[in-house]
């Protein structure tokens, strides 16, 4: 089997919004699917790791807001690089409020927007897959949406050649995803990413 065929699939990239009384909290999520159209719903799978797996539990509502190609890696940095478990990541971020109260983009970054109530989760191991009703949802822009082929082809900064050349030397793994590097010779089978939390199949070899 050629695992790398996993790589071919297209997804979209997405901010996920949520609020559990205390903050509101965006993530970064590539995972999302409509999966019937009457009624409207969708799936998200998110990380158990995750804070925003705590707060959809915890509510049972987020909002889902579409990155168009006008993103810029900022918008990766601040939602899917850290984790609202340690800090406030709206501190300081200009956002728009959908009907529901919980954020949503503004149209410099974000196509449209989906307001969503979860009706069932699953527990997949690693992520927990959230099946939800669309309640709201709106276009903001007419940008064309960010797939994951866009954000590594143009958003997400590429190694710098004495970087690369160093980590050459290096006996480990790079994920592919956002970059970090695991020193060692062997990737242990249950790795996961300290930074984007992607599970092994998402590293290369240096
Ligand atoms: C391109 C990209 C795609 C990601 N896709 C997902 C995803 O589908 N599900 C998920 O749980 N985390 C995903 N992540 C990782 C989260 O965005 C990241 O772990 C984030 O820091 C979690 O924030 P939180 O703890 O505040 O919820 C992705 C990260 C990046 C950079």
């Amino acid at each position: 089997m050629n695992s790398n065929t996993m790589f071919k699939i297209s997804y979209g990239l997405y901010v996920l919004f949520t609020n559990c009384g205390k903050k509101m909290n965006g993530c970064i999520i590539n995972t999302v699917n409509q999966v019937t159209s009457q009624p409207n719903r969708i799936t998200i799978a998110v990380s158990n790791a995750n804070y925003s797996c705590e707060t959809i539990k915890k509510t049972g509502f987020f909002n889902v807001s579409i990155l168009s190609e006008k993103a810029k890696f900022d918008i990766f940095k601040r939602f899917g690089f850290a984790t609202g478990k340690d800090i406030d990541k709206l501190k300081d971020f200009l956002c728009d409020t959908a009907n529901n109260g919980l954020p949503i983009l503004k149209s410099d970054v974000s196509n449209g927007w989906l307001s969503c109530k979860v009706i069932e989760a699953k527990d997949l191991g690693t992520h927990t897959l959230f099946l939800a009703d669309v309640l709201d949802a709106e276009i903001i822009s007419e940008d064309e949406a960010m797939t994951y082929a866009y954000y590594h082809a143009n958003v997400k900064p590429k190694p710098k050649a004495d970087e690369t050349s160093k980590d050459v030397k290096k006996k480990g793994f790079r994920c592919v995803i956002c970059g970090f590097v695991y020193e060692g010779e062997t990737l242990p089978p249950d790795y996961i990413c300290p930074l984007c939390k992607h599970g092994v199949d998402a590293f290369v070899p240096l």
